[in-house]
Formats: structure tokens, sequence, C-alpha cells
């Protein structure tokens, strides 16, 4: 890390609770991701109920600057952002501006000192239910790893 970043994240492992489970916030495009992740709780697909879904009508439509804002002030300790393959936006090349986009987003965690782990793309398309579950249970377990994004926060709630 450069001397000028401010790093946010912190390795004080004692703050890490044990009762802590990530929260993840995944932001859904209707066509593709959103489908996919109802059929896999329509089949019965399990994975971990970590995940709080925002149904977007594409993945172009997600502003990095949400993605900050459940971070920083939700207390989100993980986000996933899921839409249609490339070459299957429902409106031609949405995913396109939305990969572009959340590559420049990952540089900006880096530079303020957020894993960007903690940000996960992925393409899931309708059928793709076992993938969107397969997507969950590998960020959770990601997330996991690397501990809350606000520890001080988190141990807190727990002792209230
Ligand atoms: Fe799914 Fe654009 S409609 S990514």
């Amino acid at each position: 890390m450069d001397q000028n970043q401010v790093s946010v994240e912190t390795s004080d492992t004692s703050l890490r609770t044990e009762n802590w489970e990530p929260k993840i916030v995944a932001f859904l495009c209707n066509w593709c991701s959103y489908a996919g992740a109802d059929l896999a709780g329509g089949s019965r697909v399990k994975y971990p109920a970590n995940v709080r879904i925002i149904r977007v009508p594409c993945s172009a439509r997600i502003d990095p600057k949400l993605v900050l804002k459940g971070l920083e002030k939700e207390h989100v300790d993980g986000v996933i952002v899921s839409g249609c393959h490339p070459g299957d936006c429902h409106y031609t090349e949405g995913n396109y501006y939305a990969r572009r986009r959340m590559l420049m987003f990952h540089r900006l965690m880096e530079f303020i000192g957020i894993d960007s782990q903690r940000i996960r793309m992925s393409w899931v398309s309708a059928s793709e239910g076992t993938k969107w579950a397969d997507v969950v249970t590998q960020v959770v377990e990601d997330i996991r790893a690397l501990g809350p994004l606000h520890p001080r926060e988190t141990a807190n709630a727990r002792d209230h």
C-alpha cells in the first residue's frame, strides 16, 4: 500500500466476533441473475442466507456510490454485482458498462484501503440457479476469511 493511502480495513482480529455472520448485499439484474436466484430458490438449491438481494433493471444501473454507501454506512461486509453473461444483456451492452465501472471501482476500493475482494462481479443467467448458489457460497466463504469490514460496530452490535 502506498504511503498516501488510508486504510480503513483493520487487522485487529481480536475484534472479530465469534457469532459474526457476513452481511452481503447482492445487486442482481432483473433479466438474468435475479431470475437465476429465483430459480435457485424455486429449486430449493441450498446456499447461505447471508445475502440480501436488490433487483435492478440491468447491471449497468448499479451506481458505485450505492455500493460504497452500503459498505460505509450500512455495515455491509461484501457486495455481489451480477448480470447477464457478456453478449446476453437485455439492453445489449449494459453489462459491458457495468464490468468497466466495477473494474474502476475495484481500483478505488484498493486506494481507500478496502480489500477489493469484498466486491464480486459475476455473470449468472436465468437458467443458472446452481451457479448463483455457488457464487453466494464462495463469496460468503471469502468474506468470512477476511473478517468484518466494521469490526468495532459488529462487536458493539453483538454486545447490545
Ligand atoms: Fe442483465 Fe443488462 S439486463 S446485465
